[in-house]
């Protein structure tokens, strides 16, 4: 079975009012498996919504080539290609009924009437808004029209559907109950998603993989836990979670901290920057070699589940640590030792500037 998606090499440049001009896409390729979820996550303006037009064909590529169910579409016209999209404004039409809206896109295709409303029955109920098709989209709560526009995009049996933060608008609560739905959609429906956020808990929950964009450039892609835990460079280490990126200096056997305490490491030497995510440090000695950071308590916060802890630690600033509740609260100003196990040690071959 071919890919869902193919995306080689992709350049898009804009010309600036200013009279210059603006990489979006700075050589994009990515490959889709079969029925998956990937996310598009990086920080506004780094080419996220332009990369979707070009798969969807509202914006063509300056070079490279989009690859749609084993088809190149490069030079196809966005009517032509088998994708849909969903936008954060849902963009539809709310002096239309609700079936109306989903069916849409069928009516001007010149579909059968009775097809058409077969197809937006069907798609009613796969959203769970069966029995509201003779609403006015003005008469739906923002989640309902979320389902709309969902349910118009999927009208169509695209191959592929892309979503550019289409969550963005709703409330946390609906938004998190939107999350589920929609992952569970994706898989029933077995059709590749791209997902666009900028949020990273949002990727990190949805998605078989994630890709870091930033700058028009794919960062890193792979599973969320990959992603987590082994951060190719410090952009993916610090916009995915919380992190403390320490300075170290590499002598071929040992890696060193700014504060004098070392851990084996057979890298080259060199410079290099440790990753201690704040739940990697804790209270008790581990067993076997830990680094060990002692220094003042700063900031205490208390979140029902952990404490969120700041360390100054000698030589080496702020530490950020995330602390279990039902170990003794930590007060600010308190003197603290923290530990983390070599196990849980991730290097970067990056120096912070
Ligand atoms: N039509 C356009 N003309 C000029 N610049 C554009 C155009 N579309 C996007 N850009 C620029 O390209 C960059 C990437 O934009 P975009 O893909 O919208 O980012 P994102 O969706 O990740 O926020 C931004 O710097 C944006 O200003
Ligand atoms: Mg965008």
């Amino acid at each position: 079975m071919p890919a869902p998606l193919e995306i080689i090499d992709a350049h898009k440049t804009f010309r600036t009012p200013e009279g210059g001009t603006l990489t979006a896409l700075d050589g994009v390729s990515l490959k889709l498996a079969a029925a998956e979820f990937v996310t598009l996550l990086g920080p506004s303006g780094c080419g996220k919504t332009t990369l979707l037009r070009t798969i969807s064909g509202f914006e063509t590529l300056d070079a490279g080539d989009i690859v749609i169910d084993g088809a190149a579409v490069t030079q196809l016209p966005a009517h032509r290609r088998p994708v849909n999209t969903v936008f954060q404004r849902y963009a539809l039409f709310g002096h239309m009924s609700v079936a109306r809206n989903v069916g849409y896109a069928l009516e001007i295709a010149g579909r059968d009437k009775r097809e058409i409303r077969t197809r937006v029955g069907e798609m009613l109920e796969l959203v769970g808004l069966a029995g509201l098709g003779k609403r006015m989209v003005s008469q739906l709560s923002g989640g309902q029209q979320q389902r709309v526009a969902l349910a118009r995009a999927l009208a169509g049996k695209p191959k592929l559907l892309l979503l550019d933060e289409p969550l963005s608008a709703l409330d946390k609560n609906l938004r998190q109950k939107m999350q589920q739905e929609l992952k569970a959609l994706q898989r029933e429906l077995g059709i590749g998603f791209i997902f666009v956020t900028h949020d990273q808990e949002e990727a990190l929950t949805m998605s078989d993989r994630i890709a870091v964009l930033a700058h028009g450039r794919i960062q890193q892609i792979g599973a969320p836990s990959a992603l987590y835990q082994t951060p190719v460079n410090l952009f993916t280490a610090d916009f995915l979670g919380e992190s403390n990126l320490l300075p170290v200096t590499l002598d071929g056997q040992v890696a060193r901290l700014a504060d004098g305490q070392g851990f084996a490491c057979d890298r080259p030497a060199g410079q290099a920057t440790l990753l201690l995510r704040p739940e990697a440090l804790g209270l008790a000695r581990p067993e076997g070699p830990a680094l060990r950071f002692s220094g003042t308590i700063g900031e205490v916060y208390y979140t029902g589940k952990d404490h969120q802890v700041t360390l100054q630690a000698e030589a080496l600033g702020t530490l950020r640590a995330l602390l279990r509740t039902g170990s003794p609260l930590p007060e600010p100003g308190a003197g603290l030792e923290l530990f983390a196990p070599a196990t849980g040690l991730h290097l970067i071959d990056e120096v912070a500037s």
